[in-house]
């Protein structure tokens, strides 16, 4: 009996919580015209430039897990983010989401999500934060002893204490910020998507916002997406990467995985006399260290050359700048 329950805790806990196949989204940007004729004619004749912001994407994410989402400005994160969250609809393939369809059934959907914009406060401005709290609270029909138990330890969590009662137009950055996720997990959500939440924050605020993360997701069991440029966020916090580049997923694995992948990589940065400075990065298999060098000692006008590890920030730079190509690494360059 014990192990039949043991089983079947074990099963639900390997379930697929969220499920992305070939997701789409396209945008529909008017193109402006030039000159008085060309815009009249635009006026019954729109044009349109067609972007691809997320072209073909499939994952899956088991419940309980804390995925990071990472990729250059514009890769389609955000885009990515709003369909599994319900805010936009795709164009193409599927999204199934705590056994739902997001866009479709969105009212029963975001009773167990919660969403965090590091760059749109979904906070009232004029409220104090406590007042916000307390509007989730109706918004979402949260039990009075869950809200009660959540916000106490949330306010202990992320030292809140002291600003709970000020209006949220005078808290700052980083205060807000914990606002804004307090708001979006008051209802004990199963799957919170964080589109970072560390964004211009300081070193101690996003070590708060990591520890609270972490803490949701080991003990409260959360299923959780995290969008950062921030790889010490994604070091600290995320168990497993996945990496999109235009649109395409470029890289789905553990971090400990990449960091494998790109052991035998070495970068070397060469500074040069007339302050040019270059980075080279190469495999250690295919190309010695010792050639290499001599390579590097035939050039004239170097400074000063310096060997670089592969850290985490560093292999992802590499990758967004096409210095490394994935998933194959043969050669560097
Ligand atoms: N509402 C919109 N209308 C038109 N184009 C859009 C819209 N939203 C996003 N885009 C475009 O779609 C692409 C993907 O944008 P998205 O916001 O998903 O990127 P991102 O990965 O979140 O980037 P960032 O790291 O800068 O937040 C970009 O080229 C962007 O300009
Ligand atoms: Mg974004």
């Amino acid at each position: 009996m014990l192990l039949k329950k043991y089983m079947k805790e074990r099963d639900k806990n390997m379930e697929n919580m969220i499920e992305v196949r070939n997701l789409k989204k396209c945008y529909k940007i008017p193109v402006r015209s030039k000159g008085m004729a060309a815009t009249i004619k635009n006026l019954f004749h729109r044009k349109y430039d067609i972007k691809k912001a997320v072209d073909d994407i499939s994952f899956s994410i088991k419940r309980g897990e804390v995925v990071g989402f990472i990729g250059p400005n514009g890769a389609g994160k955000s885009t990515t983010i709003k369909m599994l969250s319900g805010i936009l609809y795709p164009d193409g393939g599927k999204v199934k989401s705590n056994g739902l369809v997001p866009f479709k059934q969105r009212k029963q959907y975001v009773k167990d999500i919660g969403v965090v914009f590091g760059q749109k406060s979904q906070l009232n401005w004029d409220l104090p934060l406590i007042e916000s709290f307390e509007l989730m609270r109706y918004i979402y029909k949260i039990p009075k002893e869950k809200y009660e138990a959540n916000l106490e330890k949330f306010i202990k969590l992320l030292d809140m204490e002291e600003f709970i009662n000020r209006p949220v137009r005078q808290l700052s950055l980083g205060q807000k910020m914990r606002g804004d996720i307090v708001a979006a997990l008051l209802h004990s959500p199963k799957i919170v998507f964080f589109d970072e939440p560390t964004i211009g924050l300081d070193v101690v605020a996003k070590e708060k916002i990591r520890e609270f993360v972490k803490y949701m997701n080991e003990k409260e069991e959360t299923t959780i997406i995290f969008t950062t440029h921030d790889m010490q966020d994604i070091e600290k916090v995320c168990d497993r990467l996945i990496i999109i580049d235009s649109g395409k997923k470029v890289y789905d694995g553990s971090i400990s995985e990449i960091k494998n992948i790109y052991a035998n990589c070495k970068s070397i940065e060469v500074l040069y006399e007339d302050g040019r400075k270059e980075i080279k990065t190469f495999n250690v298999n295919e190309t010695p260290m010792n050639v290499v060098m001599e390579n590097l000692f035939a050039k004239s006008g170097i400074k000063d050359i310096s060997i670089i590890e592969p850290e985490i920030d560093g292999i992802i730079r590499d990758i967004y700048e096409g210095r490394i190509k994935l998933p194959a690494l043969e050669g560097c360059v």
